[in-house]
């Protein structure tokens, strides 16, 4: 990698609010440094944007390390960016260093995220998911001691495969059918397999997939382009987990729980 700057054009999409059509504007960017991350590179374009007094891009961002999830956004086409397992606040100007120079930049697009200004998504169903059944009640005090209960490893190790999720909204983004079934899964998933997660299995599941469907989130036809782009490699495994679990507990519903049916 070379520390010399390079030239880029710029299509970013902007839209005033959820209201606008919103449209593609141009910006040349002449000297974008390959050190520099996609966000940082925004971040330059906005300081410029705002010296002429000019309405800078808005983008939603927190932590800038891959954690929070806050950062998506569809790059030439591919949600986070053409980097695999990489977050967009992760990927960095080298990656472009020998092309393409032009790259357009849009929001997750979906209808259960409308676009709140730019680039930035409501992204407030994955909440309402989470609320739905996203927990568990039982009272587990202060931290407990970590081998207290034993856990076989292969449970152990799934369970965190699925808690990687940090829900970004990338699975929506790639899916064809705007399908949040990735996300919903891992979110049931990392606490269906733990003890703790048990008592409330069923009714969680039942809950949160309905949440899911309520919220406008297409089904699962698998296409397997969530698990193809999303920056923490979640599996499509998971969802197929979900729908076991979901039809075990459709089998003994209780009246009072939402189900898919
Ligand atoms: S800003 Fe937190 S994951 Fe990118």
């Amino acid at each position: 990698m070379s520390d010399k700057t390079f030239k880029m054009t710029l299509h970013v999409w902007r839209q005033n609010g959820p209201k606008d059509t919103g449209r593609f504007e141009r910006y040349e960017c002449p000297e974008v440094n390959p050190h520099m991350s996609f966000l940082e590179m925004l971040d330059d374009l906005n300081e410029r944007l705002i010296e002429e007094g000019k309405e800078p891009i808005s983008f939603d961002h927190d932590c800038r390390e891959g954690i929070c999830g806050a950062c998506g956004m569809v790059i030439n086409g591919v949600p986070h960016g053409p980097q695999r397992l990489t977050t967009t606040c992760q990927l960095h100007m080298r990656q472009f260093e020998k092309g393409p120079y032009e790259v357009w930049i849009e929001p997750f697009r979906a209808a259960a995220f409308p676009v709140i200004k730019d680039l930035a998504v409501d992204r407030g169903a994955f909440d309402r998911i989470i609320s739905a059944g996203g927990y568990i009640s039982v009272r587990t005090g202060s931290a407990p001691e970590a081998n207290d209960q034993l856990i076989p490893k292969k449970i152990a190790d799934r369970a965190m495969d699925a808690a990687e999720c940090i829900g970004c909204g990338a699975c929506v983004a790639a899916c064809p059918n705007a399908s949040a079934s990735l996300f919903t899964s891992a979110k049931i998933t990392h606490l269906g397999l733990l003890p703790q997660g048990q008592p409330e299995r069923q009714d969680r599941v039942r809950k949160m997939v309905a949440q899911h469907d309520a919220e406008g989130f297409g089904g699962c036809t698998n296409h397997r382009e969530c698990e193809a782009a999303c920056p923490k490699g979640i599996s499509v495994d998971f969802i197929a987990q979900m729908n076991r679990d979901l039809l075990k507990a459709m089998i003994t519903a209780k009246d009072d729980v939402p189900s898919r049916d």
